[in-house]
């Protein structure tokens, strides 16, 4: 059986994916500074431990027998410390855990990166060559964090030119994640509520409207691992839901937030969403199977029918 670590388990998104994993039927161990007592955690093993130390995480790895790798652990918020913090811990994480796995003898290497390397809300403007956004979207990030993502990734291949195809490798750009908790109004990473969210298009504008359910994250993992074997190597995927995370087409929001994007924007009608999923559902044959439209509803039903019971 497979034994799959995952760094940054105890996190937002990393909660549902170890959850998500062990339901798959995977045996999970999360490396992280910090023990969860989140109920997804309950069916995984947990390791208190600083990845930015590389030695030991090497020695861990080794001693978990790990035969997968998903490196979640990082400063994960844009400006959430100052830059150069950012860029340091994230591009050493990288090195550390993602070198430490190939010297561990890990043969299946997956790591989180983000949308944001493609550079939207750049301060001088951001107008991309076409819509909807995707892999070959050229990256051109603005910020630390965005351009420790892209290292990542760049670490990714790098190690791939040291393993050539004896290590399986792939990283993944999740989009604004939602865990299960939010959808009952828990604050999302940014501070504030899916509904909040939906309600003033100003806060999910910066992300030009993406999202996913982390459960979304956990099933595209799931696939991922099974298909890295066969898929081409080291190849970067977005991980999205199908629609946009608005209540009007993101051809009429975009533009209003993002000058200069009226012509390219204009062929996101309906509830087309701003980056396309269609790699990950070609190569790994996933889906995401929530929408905010029938995750929102279903809890907004339930609060309805709680407020009917007599307390
Ligand atoms: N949440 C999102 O919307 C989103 C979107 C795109 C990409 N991502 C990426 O996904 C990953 C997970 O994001 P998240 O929202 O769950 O972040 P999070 O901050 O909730 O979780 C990160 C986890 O990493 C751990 N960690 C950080 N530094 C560590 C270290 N030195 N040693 C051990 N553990 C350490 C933290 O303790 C934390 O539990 C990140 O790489 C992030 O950049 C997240």
């Amino acid at each position: 059986m497979s034994r799959v670590v995952v760094t940054g388990g105890a996190g937002r998104l990393g909660r549902s994916l170890v959850g998500g994993l062990v339901a798959a039927g995977h045996r999970v161990v999360s490396f992280d500074r910090a023990v969860s007592d989140a109920p997804e955690l309950q069916g995984a093993d947990q390791l208190a431990i600083d990845l930015l130390d590389a030695e030991a995480t090497v020695t861990a790895l080794r001693a978990q027998r790990a035969t997968a790798v998903i490196h979640l652990a990082a400063i994960a918020v844009p400006f959430s410390a100052p830059e150069d913090v950012i860029m340091r811990t994230n591009a050493a994480l990288a090195v550390s855990v993602l070198g430490g796995a190939v010297a561990a003898g890990v043969s299946r290497i997956v790591a989180a990166s983000s949308p944001t390397v493609l550079g939207y809300g750049a301060p001088r403007g951001w107008v991309p060559d076409r819509f909807p956004l995707d892999e070959d979207t050229p990256p051109r990030p603005w910020n630390s964090y965005a351009l420790s993502k892209l290292v990542i990734e760049q670490t990714v291949r790098m190690l791939h030119r040291q393993t050539g195809d004896a290590v399986r490798f792939a990283a993944f750009r999740p989009c604004y994640v939602i865990a299960p908790e939010e959808w009952r109004g828990a604050l999302t990473q940014q501070g504030h509520t899916v509904r909040e969210r939906l309600d003033d298009p100003g806060l999910a504008a910066p992300a030009l409207f993406n999202y996913v359910d982390a459960r979304d994250v956990a099933s595209f993992a799931d696939a991922l691992l099974a298909a890295l074997p066969t898929i081409p190597n080291a190849e970067t995927f977005f991980v999205g839901a199908d629609d946009a995370l608005a209540r009007r087409p993101l051809a009429e929001l975009i533009p209003r937030f993002h000058p200069g994007t009226e012509e390219v924007a204009a062929v996101l009608t309906g509830t087309t969403p701003a980056f396309s999923n269609e790699k990950a559902r070609r190569l790994l044959d996933w889906a995401p199977r929530h929408s905010w439209r029938d995750a929102l509803t279903e809890e907004h039903s339930l609060s309805d029918t709680r407020k009917d019971v007599p307390a």
